[in-house]
């Protein structure tokens, strides 16, 4: 059986404090139930996030991983160093990084196995942007997206992946795709692995929606067949707006 997995990827928010903060109040409001609920915060609040949390079904999330194991690469924080701050998961490829870091498919195909190697389930971003989906090419360009970034992964280690279908229009901008949008890409996409990795892999994928994701919207969305929870932004920073998506995945 594939999970229902909530994020929340903070972004470029929240000092050290208010970090720690939100972590302790979501922590606490967590419900020990089937839903896995993943906080993102930036790298230097992840040790302290992870600290706090004793709650079964919460863990703690990298945003972002080098595409090389160690060395001199300043600036940069290692998918081994995300595991031993403490965390589980790690978003990759999240189209803010293919954006304005030039992360590509290749890039985001190394961070990808660096984050298996450590131990860490990575959250891999897919999504097209307006243009795209205007010319109609949405399909073709997350089918694409998906396939050099994972398709080299042995079925093992792609049953580890969950991926996350991110229209690009729709993150931050309070457009979110329609719940019939969010079912015909992510079914596309569950199509898309059971034929390279046959029909049990596909089926126990998990595949989140994200972009503009609200507690308003979350249950619609969710109630897809082929929605099984969301990667949460702008939504993610307060408590209870995020919680709110949190239960809306109960009604599925
Ligand atoms: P948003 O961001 O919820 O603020 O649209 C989603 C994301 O980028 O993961």
């Amino acid at each position: 059986m594939r999970k229902k997995i909530v994020a929340g990827n903070w972004k470029m928010n929240k000092t050290l404090h208010e970090g720690i903060e939100l972590a302790k109040t979501i922590n606490r409001q967590v419900e020990e139930n089937e839903v896995i609920v993943v906080l993102c915060p930036p790298f230097i609040h992840l040790s302290g996030v992870a600290g706090i949390i004793t709650k079964d079904s919460l863990f703690a999330g990298g945003q972002n991983c080098a595409s090389e194991a160690s060395g001199a690469y300043t600036g940069e924080v290692s998918a081994e160093m995300i595991r031993s701050a403490g965390a589980d998961y790690v978003i990759i490829g999240h189209s803010e990084r293919r954006t304005y870091f030039n992360e590509s498919d290749e890039i985001v195909n190394k961070k990808v196995k660096l984050a298996l190697a450590n131990e860490l389930t990575p959250i891999f971003c897919c999504g097209e942007v307006l243009a795209e989906r205007q010319a109609g090419k949405h399909i073709q360009i997350v089918k694409s997206q998906v396939e050099k970034g994972l398709f080299d992964l042995s079925p093992e280690d792609f049953g580890r992946i969950v991926i996350a279908y991110e229209p690009v229009w729709a993150i931050g901008t309070g457009v979110t795709a329609t719940a019939e949008q969010a079912q015909e890409m992510h079914k596309m996409i569950r199509d898309h692995i059971a034929e390279k990795y046959g029909n049990t892999v596909a089926s126990n994928t998990s595949i989140l929606y994200g972009g503009s994701c609200k507690p308003s919207n979350a249950r619609e969305l969710f109630l897809n067949s082929d929605v099984d929870g969301g990667l949460i932004g702008g939504a993610s920073l307060s408590a209870s707006d995020f919680m709110g998506i949190v239960n809306a995945i109960l009604d599925k």
